[in-house]
């Protein structure tokens, strides 16, 4: 057995001696987002400190928790907080809770994060469909000996954000009036922002929203065979764009100022996942 997966093991079984929920759709709230854990019908919670072998996050506004329960019918595990690269842990480790909400059966992610808007049609408040990624910035999380257990050496990655769920989402934004933007999202490892060439950089690749997360979350669950979606909240413009420096506050205050439309948005998407 894999080194990784001996981990995994443990702290599934941690978990399993406190809960035998077995959720449908993990969820991963980004920056800001966590409001959404309030409209959880709550079965149980589970602190990342009180399960062995768990990276545990430092950021402000990270609360670092599994929450099980029901949203909108359904049977979900929400990581209420992540970790983070930048926070020192290794990209396997970044990506252990996303592969233990797996584990524990849920077969679709939907990934969310606070992102910096590099297309410049956006504004901040917009919430932006993922509907590919550029990883390039960032080590990737498969990296070291292959869990066999949980998917190839090689894994194909030219269709990461299903795109039944990607249909899913732009649904339920109709349903929401949510005006819904699509893009692509490029991870940096942060944790300072960038700077504007690397901003014009990420544009001239593609990318229309920048943020520290969930690229490497998304390669490990599709490794896995999940199904992965993920909306971005564009929290400010990217810099360089506006002249004006960036800063965590700003991150947050959006954030908490789109709170209900994404709420919403979440809602009704996780009714039809
Ligand atoms: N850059 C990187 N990460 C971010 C940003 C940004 O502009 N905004 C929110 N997270």
């Amino acid at each position: 057995m894999s080194k990784v997966y001996e981990n995994l093991e443990k702290s599934l079984a941690s978990i399993r001696k406190v809960t035998d929920f077995v959720p449908e759709i993990a969820i991963t709230l980004g920056s800001g987002l966590g409001g959404l854990a309030e409209k959880i019908d709550v079965e149980c919670e589970i602190k990342y400190s009180d399960i062995e072998g768990f990276p545990v996050s430092t950021v402000a506004g990270h609360d670092g928790k599994f929450i099980f329960g029901t949203l909108s019918g359904k049977k979900v595990v929400v990581m209420s907080g992540r970790v983070h690269y930048y926070e020192g842990y290794t990209m396997a480790e970044v990506v252990t809770p996303v592969r233990i909400m797996g584990l524990l059966g849920a077969k679709k992610v939907l990934l969310t994060n606070a992102a910096g808007g590099v297309n410049t049609s956006f504004v901040p408040g917009d919430l932006m469909l993922i509907t590919d990624h550029l990883s390039t910035f960032v080590p990737s999380p498969l990296i070291g000996a292959n869990p066999e257990e949980l998917g190839v050496r090689f894994p194909d990655m030219s269709n990461v954000y299903n795109d039944e769920l990607c249909d899913v989402i732009r649904e339920a934004a109709k349903k929401t009036n949510v005006d819904l933007k699509e893009g692509v999202y490029v991870q940096f490892t942060g944790p300072n922002y960038e700077t504007p060439a690397e901003i014009k950089m990420a544009r001239s690749f593609g990318a229309d929203a920048v943020g520290m997360s969930t690229v490497v979350e998304a390669m490990a669950a599709c490794h896995m065979g999940l199904k992965v979606c993920g909306i971005s909240c564009i929290t400010n413009m990217a810099a360089g764009i506006l002249k004006q420096p960036l800063n965590h506050k700003e991150v947050q205050e959006t954030a908490d100022m789109v709170k209900s439309k994404f709420e919403a948005l979440v809602m009704e998407l996780v009714k039809n996942m």
